[in-house]
């Protein structure tokens, strides 16, 4: 996707450390610069304790850096005057879709995060009514969260989130408590946000196939950026990501091990279908050449 040259968020060597300040504390994010682009999806990779939630929530201001600044649309995360601008912009989802339901009702608890902000009641309906469209939970609106499935309270997660207008949606393993079937229906939830709505995606996962699907991938690894790159580019470096304790994609990994039998196969597969394409490919012009 084309990036405008202004970032929408702009990390500039970012340290931080948890802990005394003076004493000896731990030293989580070690000179970061980044910057994220209007429309991207940003895959985050990295071992556990890589920095990786240090880094997320470093992008609404829920933690300031210890060294550096972050610039959300042009304001300084360290400025509190505009700490409601920068969490109106940046919205996040965490992990546990328990930990982030508020409310007694779907619906309300949708309502929540906008209410807070001061949005009219007629806006408020109308943005309640938009993001459990988006994340498809209409059905569900007068329900009781307490009651959903994992991927049904994630996506009521997502549904209070996005209905605060963010730019941009930073998911901090959004999907890593679910079953295959909750998180698939969050990913589609995403990818929707996305493709249709422009939304910025920076997602956090330990899962390689969902990294896989995002435009970029971010590896970090002990408090600094160790890759950034499209995702072919990044899983093509196999050996490396296996030093940090990261695996590539399952298919990749198959591809890699065909490519070490027959050359003629490609080692940097993402996809099933990629690589059933490319084996029809490869091998029908082999047959030919016999
Ligand atoms: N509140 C805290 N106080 C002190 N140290 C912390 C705190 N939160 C994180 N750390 C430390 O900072 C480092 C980075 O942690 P962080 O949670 O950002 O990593 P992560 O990549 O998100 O890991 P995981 O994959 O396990 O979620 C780790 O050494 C961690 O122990
Ligand atoms: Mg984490």
């Amino acid at each position: 996707m084309a990036s405008p040259a202004e970032p929408i968020v702009r990390l500039e060597g970012v340290r931080h450390v948890y802990g005394p300040h003076g004493g000896k504390g731990v030293e989580a994010l070690r000179g970061v610069s980044l910057a994220f682009y209007a429309g991207e999806h940003v895959a985050i990779i990295g071992p556990n304790g890589s920095g990786k939630s240090t880094l997320a929530k470093h992008l609404n201001a829920l933690l300031l850096p210890t060294e550096g600044d972050v610039w959300v649309k042009g304001w300084n995360t360290r400025d509190p005057r505009h700490w409601r601008d920068v969490r109106s912009t940046v919205g996040m989802v965490f992990q546990n879709p328990d930990a982030q339901l508020v409310a007694t009702v779907v619906e309300e608890d949708v309502a929540f995060g906008p209410e807070n902000l001061g949005v009219p009641r007629d806006e408020l309906r109308a943005r309640v009514d938009w993001a459990l469209d988006v994340v498809d939970m209409q059905a569900y609106r007068f329900r009781p969260p307490h009651l959903l499935s994992g991927g049904q309270k994630q996506r009521v997660a997502i549904a209070g989130v996005i209905a605060m207008r963010p730019q941009v949606l930073v998911l901090d393993e959004a999907t890593a408590m679910l079953d295959p079937l909750g998180r698939r229906d969050v990913l589609r939830t995403v990818e929707h946000l996305n493709r249709e709505a422009g939304m910025t995606i920076v997602a956090i996962t330990h899962f390689m196939e969902e990294a896989a699907l995002a435009d970029r991938v971010v590896v970090m690894h002990a408090g600094q950026v160790v890759l950034d790159g499209p995702p072919r580019e990044v899983f093509r470096q196999r050996e490396r990501l296996q030093a940090w304790g990261l695996d590539v994609p399952h298919v990749t990994e198959l591809a890699a091990r065909l490519h070490a039998l027959d050359p003629a196969f490609p080692p940097d597969v993402l996809s099933i279908e990629e690589l059933v394409e490319t084996a029809c490919q490869v091998w029908a012009g082999q047959e030919k050449a016999l």
